[in-house]
């Protein structure tokens, strides 16, 4: 018999259903940068960073000037629903990355997190503070339990800006995600709210 959506679980929900949507969605400070909800004049900022090969690369798609509008224009619904939410980096004023919560499932307490950053703008440790702090604000506010980071073990930048964000690493799925050039064996990190409070580390 197929499985009901109506039978209640025994566990009751780690977030009550409702709590995100009946925020708004907020500024957050991250030491000099600020991160704020996605505006339509971010578009070809949003066009710039998907043009670029290796956003291509590890996001797996490109993006038109239509797209990104739709891109933009769906964060909102995305909040409504509790599914996502995506913020844009700002680094004097400038878009110059993004960082997202994606598969937010309130009930279970979870979201994955996923970000990039601009090509002028990469090795100044934007990603994993502006991580870290959207990181501290899912677990202070959106009362979520456990923030996950995957990305491609090949994808060694990544993995240092996890490591930096304090995302513990904690093993390796198999052919786990389908990129362009065929399936990619995927590191697993995450940090729990009862982790050490978010913040960047040097090392
Ligand atoms: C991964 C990414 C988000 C890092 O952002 P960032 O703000 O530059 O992060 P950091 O400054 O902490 O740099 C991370 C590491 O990448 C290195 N790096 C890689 N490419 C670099 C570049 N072009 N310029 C400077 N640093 C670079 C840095 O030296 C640093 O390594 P270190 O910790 O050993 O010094 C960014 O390179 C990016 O957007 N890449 C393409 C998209 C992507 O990989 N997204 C994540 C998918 S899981």
């Amino acid at each position: 018999m197929a499985y009901s959506r109506h039978v209640p679980s025994l566990a009751t929900p780690a977030v009550p259903p409702g709590s995100m949507a009946a925020l708004t969605q907020p500024e957050i400070r991250a030491d000099d940068m600020v991160l704020r909800p996605w505006q339509p004049s971010d578009r070809p900022a949003v066009v710039a960073a998907y043009a670029d090969p290796a956003i291509q690369r590890w996001h797996c798609r490109s993006m038109t000037d239509d797209e990104a509008r739709d891109w933009i224009d769906a964060w909102p619904g995305r909040w409504r629903g509790e599914t996502g939410a995506g913020w844009a980096v700002l680094d004097a004023g400038e878009v110059a990355g993004q960082v997202s919560l994606r598969r937010v499932d309130l009930g279970e307490g979870l979201a994955e997190v996923s970000y990039w950053v601009l090509p002028g703008a990469r090795g100044r440790r934007i990603a994993p503070r502006a991580l870290a702090a959207m990181t501290a604000w899912s677990f202070e506010t959106l009362r979520l339990h456990r923030v996950e980071l995957c990305h491609s073990t090949v994808n060694v930048a990544s993995c240092r800006v996890a490591q930096h964000a304090g995302f513990a690493v904690e093993g390796t799925k198999r052919s786990e995600a389908r990129h362009a050039d065929g399936w990619h064996d995927m590191h697993l990190h995450a940090r729990l709210d009862s982790d050490a409070r978010c913040g960047t580390s040097r090392g």
